[in-house]
């Protein structure tokens, strides 16, 4: 569990990066930060009518200086976001989530991810390159200006692939046409994933199969990204074999990819501890 802080945040600077918005806070608070924490930023303003936070993966921080994250204007809430600029102040509950768990021994690792995905993978090859891993790094995106990170990524890693769906850049196809390959020859023992859900299922597929151990930060709709009001609930089978609907905004984001279930995503499975009754009894 984080340690997480309300705080007021300045904005130092909002600068576009391909299709992405890369926004840096001055958060003297900020506690320490793990790959794979996310950040809870209110949108809208005083008196705006949008009352539930949105979640961002945590790009970068520095502890009691910067906060730094990564965010696609597309909804209401983001699209807010990015009218604003340097000065103005937003309210920020940070670090929040589960972050990646590392591993103990120098194995080799695949990072893959999609997209805004790429945020909180610097971090994570940073520290993995620290503890003598290996790191291979898949990033994808439907188009080349999609792609985010890959020039900091490229500094931080033993390989780079870059995949495009429509080929602007690196390999025609998705992450996981590369990806199987690429834990053959360098004999990958763990895959980390972040992106969008259906990339992180065929992911955590792929890693199985290749006898790796994966762990895929989801993104969840999330409404009190506390704890508190179950919008961010999945199925996941936890270490006694049981299916229970987990809160992915205090159990994860970061889930093991061989014990979510995915195709039952967004629906309670019948065996789920728990689980109403057909038919409500
Ligand atoms: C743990 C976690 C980490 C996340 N990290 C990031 C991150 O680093 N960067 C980031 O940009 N987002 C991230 N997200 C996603 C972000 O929180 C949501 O996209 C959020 O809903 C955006 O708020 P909004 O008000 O703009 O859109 P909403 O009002 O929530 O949505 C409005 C409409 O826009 C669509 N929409 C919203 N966002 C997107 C999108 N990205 N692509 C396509 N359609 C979209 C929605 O489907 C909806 O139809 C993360 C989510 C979680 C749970
Ligand atoms: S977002 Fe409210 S419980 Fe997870």
């Amino acid at each position: 569990m984080s340690t997480a802080k309300q705080m007021k945040c300045t904005i130092r600077s909002l600068e576009p990066v391909g299709e992405y918005l890369h926004l840096i806070l001055d958060a003297p608070e900020m506690p320490e930060v793990q790959p794979g924490h996310f950040a809870a930023v209110a949108v809208g303003g005083v008196g705006g009518g949008m009352l539930l936070r949105r979640a961002f993966s945590i790009h970068k921080s520095e502890p009691g200086e910067t906060l730094e994250l990564i965010f696609a204007a597309h909804g209401q809430g983001t699209q807010w976001l990015a009218t604003q600029s340097a000065g103005d102040v937003i309210d920020v509950i940070a670090p929040l989530g589960k972050p990646f768990v590392l591993p103990r021994q120098p194995v080799a690792c695949v990072l893959v991810a999609g997209g805004y995905g790429a945020a909180p993978m610097e971090l994570l090859a940073q520290q993995l390159r620290a503890r003598g891993c290996r790191v291979d790094v898949v990033l994808g995106a439907a188009t080349q200006e999609k792609l985010f990170g890959v020039l900091s990524l490229k500094g931080v890693s033993d390989s780079l692939t870059v995949t495009t769906d429509d080929g602007t850049s690196g390999v025609r196809g998705r992450v996981t046409d590369v990806l199987a390959e690429l834990m053959t020859r360098n004999e990958s023992k763990a895959v980390y994933a972040c992106g969008p859900m259906a990339m992180l299922q065929a992911v955590a597929a792929v890693a199985q199969e290749n006898g790796a151990f994966s762990q895929c930060a989801v993104e969840e709709s999330m409404a009190c990204g506390i704890g508190v009001c179950m919008t961010c609930v999945l199925p996941v089978i936890g270490d006694d074999g049981v299916t229970r609907m987990v809160r992915s905004c205090v159990e994860g984001p970061v889930f093991r990819g061989d014990r979510v279930r995915w195709n039952d995503v967004d629906t309670i499975p019948q065996d789920t501890f728990g689980a109403p009754s057909p038919g409500g009894h």
